[in-house]
């Protein structure tokens, strides 16, 4: 098998020294929620034993399974439809005591109803846990996880997570299935939209911002939500791309790249976690034992509880690693894996399993512990009905407050990639505008991936109503589709030059529609369609000038005309208030101060394309004249478009000043970077102030650089402010020899940067340990 588990490593502890050291560089405190002392201790209380003892095979099998909630099914099964249940089946199994967990159904009175049917009508009374797929909000959406992490703002993914549990809580849940914590390297794959892009350490910190957000302060709050990081593991890495696809990738890339966002969620206090679709080297993760026993409970010592991704027990048959359900089955509880999702195979095959021996009692006993003190946890057998309550779903549903948060949420996610002659921001009179392109006042494609599901779309604010609202004058906006996504208008395109001529200025509202992004939405080719494109080429053709909108779920090789419009606005997915959000940074309402989370690359065959490669040994040379036989493409170098931190302001910043407390860091000593930021121009802004780092020789090769902190600061105009940043051992160490974390001793250079490739560099050197 590919994993290694290396009890005794000094992974685990490294870890979460790194992570400390990661809190103390965005100024947070990851801090994990009050402790769970049943779930965390290991063992469980006398309820949870008393129950076990009481507990049929069964019954047991049942607290294990999770089904979809068919009592208050949101819309048609959005998955492959297995186990097609409808709501007298599911109620007539949640009183036989054979159902656990229910998933995706929404409202609080039905499921009052349900649970009402586990506790009154079940033999042991167990309630029911309620779960859901809250990713980027409720009923209420904000943006895309991954637009929201160009925000480079824990605080504000904090907010968004509390305000989405707040809002879910009431509609009946409890758990959510979020955050999806998957670093993306390969902009092909369609949910690099669901989490936070291409870095670990952005990731690592977005993620345990959002289990806090979700979690709150206190589990048994009636709007507290279990956090799930999901998918357990390395699904970010398919290969090409492909979703579902199988990953192979080295123990080190698995450790270092993929599994601290994990790490990350549990230190903020996830109680659970689901695993991925993909085998790992051969391995499928729902039956791998060194990935689930092995890293998870053994080396980092998590308690809580595993839960498969939909129906991924029983597709161990497909991989070719399991002979038959039963098979599947059996290999999934025996790696590790508590609970099963959809497939139904845990109740089906479990009791059978245990009498014939093929497992042991104890191990299911194991995993029925961790479930019931999971709901324990959350208060749920003191009060079945918490969250539960209709009148709190009206009150807490799509508040004001909630569309606030979203649009505000929306406004920094925004990305100013280009702005040439400062075309933006736009004056609210005085000029006419022509908004052209499938977006212009579509409500369909506002949301994103996970926001179709749940969300109330009457609350979708599209880009034409945004920008009207705005206006002096509302008559001076003119609004054209030109064509639809991926085809032709009749007449589309002579409208949109007309208006564009009858324009001052064009609004481009061009990029993907919401089903071209998230699960199963990979793409070879991510360009904007070609219909858009040429599109784009007949309105450029008139002359006026052009801003590009871009709606997209991953980074976009932007060519031709709408690469060279002379201003760009990477708009994501916004959520329910996405054309005020989008105003708001147009008209200079909000001053944009997003960074990309995600390289843009130059060409779609560039992926996949991150900042954080190694140099090889042959890396393309700055002369252009010595191109050949060097790490490049026969057209381009291999070098982003656009690189993964960038973003423009409406004012300039400018960085100085860049102090070292020394130069020779010792074992145990910390370094302290201090640098001045000041807003050079006229309008208050904020800046990310990026601190990469890159070990010059190590017995690894190591990226050209890692991002390893970052400082948010907003700045009246002619303000200056110090921020200040702080290295240790524990931030240089990498997965070396062994496969363990370890840091060698040698030379780092570091930048204060605004992006992966640009800032102002020193050096340090990293002295040998003094211990023997
Ligand atoms: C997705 C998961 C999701 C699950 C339940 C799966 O297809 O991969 O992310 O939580 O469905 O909806």
């Amino acid at each position: 098998m590919g994993l290694k588990t290396s009890n005794g490593a000094p992974s685990g502890a490294s870890r979460r020294a790194f992570l400390s050291g990661a809190a103390a560089l965005t100024g947070l405190a990851v801090t994990a929620p009050r402790a769970f002392a049943n779930l965390t201790s290991g063992g469980a209380s006398d309820r949870v034993e008393r129950l076990l003892a009481q507990m049929t095979l069964e019954e047991k099998a049942g607290q294990l399974s999770c089904f979809a909630d068919m009592v208050r099914p949101p819309i048609a099964d959005m998955n492959p439809v297995v186990n097609v249940r409808n709501a007298e089946t599911v109620i007539a199994e949640v009183k036989a005591g054979r159902v656990g967990i229910l998933f995706n159904g929404v409202g609080a009175q039905a499921a009052f109803e349900t649970q009402k049917a586990a506790v009154e009508g079940s033999r042991l009374k167990i309630p029911l846990l309620f779960a859901a797929d809250v990713v980027h909000g409720f009923r209420t959406v904000f943006p895309i996880p991954l637009g929201e992490s160009a925000s480079f703002d824990p605080h504000l993914a904090e907010r968004t997570a509390r305000a989405a549990a707040s809002e879910a809580t009431a509609s009946g849940l409890h758990w959510t299935f979020a955050p999806m914590v998957d670093v993306a390297r390969d902009q092909r794959w369609g949910r690099v939209a669901e989490g936070a892009g291409e870095d670990t350490f952005l990731g690592e910190v977005m993620a345990a911002a959002r289990v806090r957000g979700f979690q709150g302060r206190d589990l048994k709050a009636d709007d507290s939500m279990l956090a799930t990081p999901k998918h357990f593991a390395a699904y970010g890495a398919v290969a090409a791309g492909m979703e579902y696809n199988s990953v192979e990738l080295s123990e080190a890339t698995l450790r270092e790249v993929h599994l601290p966002p994990f790490q990350a969620s549990f230190d903020a206090g996830a109680l659970t976690v689901m695993t991925a679709f993909n085998d790992i080297n051969g391995v499928p993760a729902t039956a791998n034992k060194p990935l689930l026993t092995g890293i998870l409970r053994e080396e980092w010592g998590f308690k809580g509880v595993v839960i498969s991704d939909y129906t991924s027990d029983q597709e161990l048959v497909a991989h070719g690693f399991a002979a038959d359900d039963r098979d599947a089955a059996r290999l999934s509880i025996l790696a590790g894996l508590d609970v099963s999702m959809q497939s139904g195979l845990y109740i089906r095959y479990l009791p059978e399993l245990v009498t014939s021996g093929a497992v042991p009692m104890a191990v299911v006993d194991a995993s029925v512990r961790r479930v019931l003190a999971l709901k324990e946890a959350i208060g749920l057998f003191d009060d079945p009905y918490r969250s539960l309550d209709p009148k709190a779903e009206a009150i807490r549903t799509a508040t004001p407050a909630l569309r606030a948060l979203s649009r505000e949420s929306g406004a920094r996610s925004i990305v100013l990639l280009k702005n040439e002659r400062n075309l933006l921001p736009l004056p609210k009179a005085g000029k006419r505008l022509a908004l052209i392109g499938p977006f212009a006042d579509d409500r369909d494609n506002v949301l994103g991936a996970w926001g179709g599901f749940f969300a109330d779309r009457n609350l979708n604010v599209d880009l034409a109503t945004g920008v009207r609202a705005q206006l002096a004058d509302p008559a001076s906006l003119i609004v054209e589709h030109g064509c639809e996504v991926e085809t032709t208008i009749a007449g589309g395109f002579e409208r949109a030059v007309a208006a564009a001529q009858a324009a001052d200025i064009v609004l481009l509202a061009v990029g993907e529609s919401q089903d071209m992004t998230g699960e199963a939405k990979s793409r070879t080719d991510i360009r904007i369609p070609p219909v858009q494109q040429r599109l784009a080429e007949a309105i450029a053709a008139t002359g006026k000038p052009v801003v590009v909108l871009l709606r997209h779920g991953r980074a976009i090789a932007l060519e031709g005309v709408v690469r060279d419009a002379p201003a760009i606005l990477a708009t994501w997915f916004l959520g329910s208030e996405m054309g005020n959000a989008v105003a708001d940074v147009l008209f200079g309402v909000v001053n944009p101060s997003g960074r990309l989370p995600i390289s843009f690359p130059i060409e779609s065959g560039q992926e996949p394309f991150f900042y954080n490669s190694r140099t090889t040994g042959r890396p393309a040379s700055t002369d252009p004249n010595a191109q050949e036989y060097k790490a490049r493409w026969r057209s381009i170098r291999n070098e982003a478009l656009y690189p993964f931190g960038f973003g423009l302001s409406y004012t300039r910043f400018s960085v100085s000043d860049v102090k070292l407390s020394t130069d020779k860091l010792g074992w145990n000593e910390a370094l302290r970077i201090t640098a001045k930021v000041r807003n050079e121009g006229t309008v208050h802004g904020d800046h990310v102030v990026q601190l990469y780092i890159r070990d010059r020789v190590a017995s690894r090769t190591r990226p050209v650089r890692e991002l390893k902190g970052f400082h948010r600061v907003s700045l009246a105009p002619g303000a200056e402010r110090e921020v200040r940043f702080e290295l240790k051992r524990e931030n240089l160490m990498f997965v070396g020899d062994g496969d363990r974390w370890l840091a060698e001793p040698g030379m780092f250079d570091l930048w204060i940067a605004n992006s992966a490739v640009d800032g102002l560099s020193a050096s340090f050197e990293l002295m040998a340990s003094s211990r023997p």
